[in-house]
This record gives C-alpha cells, sequence and structure tokens, in this order.
C-alpha cells in the first residue's frame, strides 16, 4: 500500500485552496446576481449521466465524446459518463420533468464537468462552467440576449472584455452542402493537410476549419465560407443577431471558420476570446442548438445557451485585478485592554453594516498588528490606542496606498469606510 503521503490529487484534477476560494466566491456571487438579472432560474443536476446522452447529443465523432469522457460500467453494468458538459443534462432534465411543455425556460447551471484532455494551463481534466440555457425562443433576440448577459458579466467582473466571435452554422440542410463543398476543396490538399485533419476529411470537416496546424491554416483561407451557403432563414436569423448587437453597441467579429467541437449547434455559434490567457483564450462559448430537444426525445423546440469556464475566468479575474485585495475590508489594530475592548465592538458594528472585518486577536505591538493586517489582505487597518479612545475616533490606514490616512469619529467610521470602498 501507498504511504498516505505520497498520495496526490488526480492529474488535471486541482484542489482549490483557501487562498484561492474568496476569488470563486466573488465570481461566483457576480454569475449569480447577472443570471438572476434576466430572469434566469438555477438547476442542479447529477454529475453522472447514462453514457448514451452525450453520444447522441453532442456527437459520437466528436473528440469530446470519442476520446475525452471518462465512462465506465457501474455495479448494475449500465454505462455511466461523468458530464462533459452541461447542456445535454440540462435538456434532458426539461424534457423528464416536462420543463418544456409549452413552457419557456431561462435556466442556468454551475458545476464542475470532466474531460481526458491534456492539462495544461486553462485546461483541465475536472474543470468548472457556470452554463445558461435559454429554451423554447426561436429568434435572434434572445440570441442577443445571452449574449448582452455575457458583456454585463465581463463588466460586473471589472475585465476588459474579451473579444466576441460569432458565425451562423445555418440548418443542417446547408450545413450538408457546406460540407461537400469543403470536402471537395480540402480533397485537393489532402497530402498537405496536418494528419488529424486528413482523418477529419471523412468523419468530421467541418473540424478541420479550426485546426492549428499552420499549413492546415493556409489552405483554409481559399476554402468557401459557410456564410455563403446559408438559406434565406438562417441568413436573415444571423443579420437579425448582428443588428441586435450593433444597437446594443457590442463589438463582434464574423468569423466564418468558427465551428465548434458539439455536433448539436445550428445556426448562430459565438466564442470570447481573449489573448491573455495563452493557448487555452476561450473564457466563454455557446451557440443555437434547435434540434437538440427533439433528438433527446422531447418536441421540437428551438433553444440557444452558453458556458464559461470558470478557471479561465478566474485566471484573468486575478491576472487583470492583481493589485485587488484579497482579504477583508479592514483590519482591526487594538494597542491596550480598553482598545482590544472597543475594538472587538467596533468590529461588531462594521459587520453589522455589511463590511468584513479581521480582528486582532492575541499578542502583539503596532508593528506586528500592522504586518499582519497586511498580509490579511486587508484594504484598511482601523487602529485603535489610548488617544483614539479619548477621542472616541478610529485611524483609518489605507494598506493598498501609500498616503490618506486619516482620524474619523467613531460614529462616522461605516459612511466613510463605504466612501473609500466605493460602495
Ligand atoms: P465548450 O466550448 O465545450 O461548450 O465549453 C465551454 C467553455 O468551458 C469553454 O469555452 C472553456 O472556457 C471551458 N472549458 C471547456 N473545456 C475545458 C477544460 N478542459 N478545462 C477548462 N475549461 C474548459 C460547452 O460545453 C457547451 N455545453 C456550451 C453551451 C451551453 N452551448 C450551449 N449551451
Amino acid at each position: 500500500m501507498r504511504e498516505v503521503s505520497g498520495l496526490q490529487a488526480v492529474r488535471g484534477m486541482n484542489d482549490m485552496l483557501p487562498d484561492q476560494t474568496h476569488v470563486w466566491q466573488q465570481l461566483e456571487r457576480i454569475l449569480h446576481e447577472t443570471f438572476t438579472a434576466y430572469g434566469y432560474r438555477e438547476i442542479r443536476l447529477p454529475v453522472l449521466e447514462r453514457t448514451e446522452l452525450f453520444a447522441r447529443s453532442i456527437g459520437e465523432e466528436t473528440d469530446i465524446v470519442s476520446k475525452e469522457m471518462y465512462t465506465f460500467d457501474d455495479r448494475n453494468g449500465d454505462s455511466l459518463t461523468l458530464r462533459p458538459e452541461g447542456t445535454a443534462s440540462c435538456v434532458r432534465a426539461g424534457i423528464q420533468h416536462g420543463l418544456f411543455h409549452n413552457q419557456q425556460q431561462r435556466l442556468w447551471y454551475l458545476g464542475p464537468m470532466f474531460r481526458y484532455e491534456r492539462p495544461q494551463r486553462g485546461r483541465y481534466r475536472q474543470f468548472y462552467q457556470a452554463g445558461v440555457e435559454a429554451v423554447g425562443w426561436p429568434g435572434p433576440d434572445i440570441d442577443a440576449e445571452l449574449i448582452v448577459l455575457t458583456s454585463r458579466l465581463w463588466r460586473g467582473l471589472g475585465l476588459a472584455s474579451p473579444a466576441l466571435q460569432i458565425n451562423s452554422l445555418g440548418s443542417s440542410a446547408c450545413r450538408a452542402t457546406y460540407r461537400e463543398q469543403l470536402v471537395e476543396y480540402l480533397g485537393k490538399f489532402a497530402d498537405h493537410l496536418d494528419r488529424d485533419s486528413v482523418r477529419r476529411l471523412n468523419t468530421n470537416p467541418l473540424r478541420i476549419l479550426d485546426s492549428k496546424d499552420e499549413r492546415t491554416q493556409e489552405i483554409l483561407a481559399g476554402a468557401p465560407s459557410i456564410l455563403d451557403t446559408l438559406e434565406t432563414d438562417s441568413r436573415e436569423h444571423f443579420e437579425g443577431l448582428c443588428g441586435h448587437l450593433d444597437a446594443c453597441g457590442i463589438g463582434y467579429q464574423i468569423n466564418p471558420r468558427l465551428v465548434r467541437g458539439l455536433d448539436y449547434y445550428n445556426r448562430i455559434v459565438f466564442e470570447w476570446v481573449t489573448d491573455e490567457l495563452g493557448a487555452q483564450g476561450t473564457v466563454c462559448a455557446g451557440g443555437r442548438y434547435d434540434g437538440l430537444v427533439e433528438q433527446l426525445g422531447g418536441k421540437p423546440v428551438p433553444a440557444a445557451g452558453f458556458a464559461v469556464g470558470l478557471e479561465r475566468l478566474v485566471d484573468l479575474v486575478r491576472d487583470q485585478r492583481r493589485s485587488h485585495p484579497a482579504g477583508p475590508d479592514v483590519y482591526v489594530v487594538s494597542l491596550g485592554e480598553d482598545a482590544r475592548r472597543a475594538g472587538l465592538c467596533l468590529g461588531e458594528r462594521l459587520r453589522d453594516a455589511g463590511l468584513t472585518v479581521q480582528q486582532h486577536c492575541g499578542e502583539g505591538g503596532l508593528k506586528n498588528q500592522l504586518k499582519r493586517a497586511d498580509k490579511s489582505g486587508a484594504e484598511f487597518a482601523l487602529l485603535l490606542g489610548d488617544d483614539e479612545i479619548a477621542q472616541n475616533a478610529v485611524t483609518v490606514k489605507p494598506l493598498r496606498v501609500l498616503d490618506g490616512q486619516q482620524n474619523v469619529p467613531v460614529d462616522d467610521v461605516v459612511t466613510a469606510l463605504n466612501k473609500l470602498l466605493n460602495r
């Protein structure tokens, strides 16, 4: 038996330590608030599903289903899979519980997903997604809503907006026409394509469009565009979305080579991409999947959605807000017995007002306490000593900027802190 000390987490599956969880909690709160602001309601789904669900929705030929799923037989011999994504489960649950019967649904979920991919920065084997699914609306207005919502999310998180790329995959009929055109074009260059692309010529030719191979990319530059094969309805749908985004002032880039790694999409697909995360720059991705509900046994209902990769989002938030303190709003530094008592009472008063407070406990002079205050990540230290007690005041010392120390009457301290914290 291996020693416990030698045990490590499974490759690609991360522990989230206490000095990281605060960013996650903050992020999850903002996600929740943003989804709620648009009328989306949470749905919680199992992490295990029947393997068949993913094979029938994501597609047998996709990388996810053909080589990335954690699949096993349970003790009953049923083939089960740890969910690689949330859309299939969400649709399965909606059909099972009659959520889509003559009803429209705005749903969201958040949780771990599992894919056996090669781990690297931003790509893990257990990763978290927050997903949003709007089921029951056929028009581009709901597609626009999904994108506008995501844009609000970037603002809520204080992030510079990633770049939005959109495309239309049209109907299955025009995709079939396009596939033929693409295979015919690429067939002429078969000797020069990378090995994966050659294989995909037979299995999933549209995926060749996002090959990273340089030579293949050069060849693709001359390939026909899927947008030229769109039938009237899909073209109008796409133009409708572009019009809504223009009206909302949301910038986007039309990328006719944007195809997704899951087979259930039709018409609109989109990705929010940043160049700040290295190779795994897609923080959010989604699109329309009008055929999926019917494909999984429900009545035909149009639907669209997206999912955000939370590890990538956390990375972005960390990078872009490196100076942001990770700790409480204030750290109470108190010198002497009276000050200690006054500090405890003040701490309670501040918490009543919604501030987060860390109290210095135990021994320590001013220097030592300030050192700990700094280490706690607090934005301000509140200093209480004999002078402050005598004046019924407190010294507010900013810890993240150089100056601005001030003496504030105890009764005004909540207002002063809220102002300093921009609340
Ligand atoms: P997806 O593009 O496979 O779409 O994943 C969505 C997002 O999850 C990606 O853009 C990325 O941020 C994150 N992600 C995917 N794989 C990994 C990984 N191995 N490690 C870390 N992050 C990852 C879907 O899953 C669809 N269900 C999205 C959707 C919802 N479409 C319609 N509704």
